[in-house]
């Protein structure tokens, strides 16, 4: 306490004089790995501040926690390497700060703020605290407008708010850069505002493409980019969403623009923070994760707000830790959002791209209030169609796809219609499937699912309506053939070759007749 006694009152009663201004200098006491303790004797620095350390200053500390009246803990924001005991640490005597204003336009950024794409030095512009309170609830617009994105199965039946925010779940390698980099290219040329990408613990190389990507599409005008990859350490993940966002805050409140926000992935973030956590000796909670990060991430997620001034409209990709979507990491995010979208790495396996589970995605916009009551109508009786196919999916793996009854068989020859109408080629996977990409407008795609519940297309082969556009391709593509009515015999020849859900029970209901069948039967019901 004795120590405690001046300190405290000599930040309490010169606030503000040079003396807290100034950078004042501290030691090391002691490095473990990311985290720095440092000792000042004269002014301790408050949560938050930045230290810098070594010979040009290149080590950079955030700080965490004060520890008592001499020492705060912080965490390193670039590697450690040549930090030693007993080596001068500077304060700052400032958060960590980003630059914001027209100058960040199509510039790529570290999470300090410094450009790395190799162009010229950043001209003088304001910087600002990457930690910002998220707007007051006063402040909050809630209108509800449909932002259409070109991709069938989404516009159908998840659509995307605009200023909302939606996640795309995934476990690894299901598509969700793919979907993302896809959305960019749909969403960034037709958006009149402002669209920043923040790269999350990602593999560096992708943010290196989708910047050349970017700059051929000669959407580079109006988008900034701001990476913390992988290979970063474990602080300078964590704060990059900040860094990002604080852009993004500065577009909505100050210019008035709408800015699209997009995020792979919010899952290294809440990784980022589980070892940031970990490394500051917090006790870990649920399967190892922050007992802080619900805290985190609604603070982050809290700040993408829409104002009466602009809208932030975020698109985030969320990793799903071995496809457990009841991870908390996974369960924590879905509640910060207004439509999710499930990919499913059945679908991917099967080759069914975007590998959209429609019967585990939804959005809070398909309501017939906001979509109308004819789009709202029609999504209810895909899902209805999907969700049947899905309950006779178990007995026709059983019995055979013979043993349904004429109704059911319909009702799977239509969601199998479905399924493959609801596939479409990108624009941005041209280079490995050979396709064009493709953009249908929300009425094109609406129009085709109708056309298939009405059982228009029953006559036409499945792999017909695989991977086109606007339901019209199918007609182009190939003709009906009218001597091929049962659905059975089309079903076997016509599938995507790695779609097997219908040819698989024959062979099986071939082989095991009658005893085998009735035990199944009842294994099913039961
Ligand atoms: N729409 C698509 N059309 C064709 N192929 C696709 C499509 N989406 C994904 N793929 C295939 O899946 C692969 C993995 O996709 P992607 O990199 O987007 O996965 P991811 O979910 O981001 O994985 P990670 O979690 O590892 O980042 C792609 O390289 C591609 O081969
Ligand atoms: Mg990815």
């Amino acid at each position: 306490m004795v120590g405690l006694g001046p300190g405290v009152a000599k930040g309490l009663n010169l606030p503000g004089q040079e003396s807290l201004k100034g950078p004042s200098l501290g030691a090391i006491v002691s490095v473990r790995g990311s985290v720095v303790d440092v000792r000042f004797d004269e002014h301790l620095p408050p949560i938050y501040s930045v230290l810098r350390a070594g010979d040009k200053g290149q080590i950079v500390i955030e700080v965490l926690a004060q520890l008592d009246a001499r020492h705060v803990r912080g965490i390193a924001l670039t590697p450690t390497q040549g930090l030693a005991r007993g080596m001068a640490v500077q304060d700052m005597g400032d958060p960590l700060k980003v630059p914001v204003g027209k100058e960040v336009l199509s510039r790529m950024f570290d999470v300090f703020g410094n450009v790395i794409d190799r162009g010229a030095a950043l001209p003088d512009c304001q910087w600002r605290s990457v930690h910002q309170p998220p707007p007051p609830l006063a402040r909050r617009s809630t209108k509800s407008e449909v932002f259409e994105t070109g991709i069938k199965a989404i516009d159908v039946l998840m659509p995307l708010e605009r200023g909302g925010k939606a996640g795309l779940f995934g476990g690894a390698g299901v598509g969700k850069t793919v979907l993302l980099t896809e959305m960019i290219h749909n969403m960034v040329g037709q958006h009149e505002g402002v669209s920043i990408f923040c790269g999350i613990g990602e593999r560096c190389r992708e943010g290196e493409e989708l910047y050349q990507q970017m700059k051929e599409a000669g959407v580079l005008p109006n988008m900034v980019m701001v990476f913390g990859q992988m290979n970063e350490p474990p602080g300078a993940r964590f704060r990059v969403g900040h860094a990002a966002l604080t852009m993004a805050e500065y577009f909505r409140d100050d210019e008035h623009r709408d800015v699209l926000l997009l995020i792979d992935n919010i899952f290294r973030f809440i990784q980022a923070g589980m070892e940031v956590s970990g490394l500051m000796g917090q006790m870990p909670s649920r399967l190892g994760y922050q007992p802080t990060m619900g805290t985190e991430l609604s603070r982050l997620e809290e700040r993408i707000a829409n104002t009466d001034t602009g809208a932030i409209t975020s698109i985030q990709a969320v990793y799903v830790p071995a496809d457990d979507f009841t991870d908390p990491a996974a369960v924590h995010t879905f509640s910060h959002l207004s439509a999710s979208i499930v990919l499913s790495r059945k679908r991917a396996s099967e080759g069914l791209f975007p590998a959209i589970d429609p019967l585990q995605s939804n959005s809070k916009m398909a309501t017939p209030g906001i979509v109308g009551a004819r789009h709202y109508g029609l999504a209810q009786e895909i899902r209805r169609t999907f969700a049947q196919y899905a309950q006779l999916k178990d007995i026709i793996s059983m019995l055979g796809l013979e043993q349904l009854s004429p109704e059911d068989r319909n009702v799977v020859a239509r969601a199998r219609r479905l399924e493959r109408f609801l596939t479409q080629p990108f624009f941005t996977t041209k280079q490995f499937t050979g396709l064009d990409g493709k953009l249908v407008s929300l009425e094109d795609a609406l129009d085709g699912c109708e056309r298939i519940l009405r059982d228009e297309f029953k006559d036409y082969p499945e792999s017909a309506l695989y991977m086109i556009g606007a339901i019209n391709e199918a007609k182009g593509k190939v003709k009906p053939s009218p001597s091929t009515a049962e659905p059975k015999s089309k079903a076997k020849a016509d599938l995507a070759p790695a779609a097997k859900a219908t040819p698989e029970p024959h062979p099986i209901a071939g082989a095991r007749p009658q005893p085998m069948l009735e035990h199944a039967d009842d294994a099913h019901e039961s």
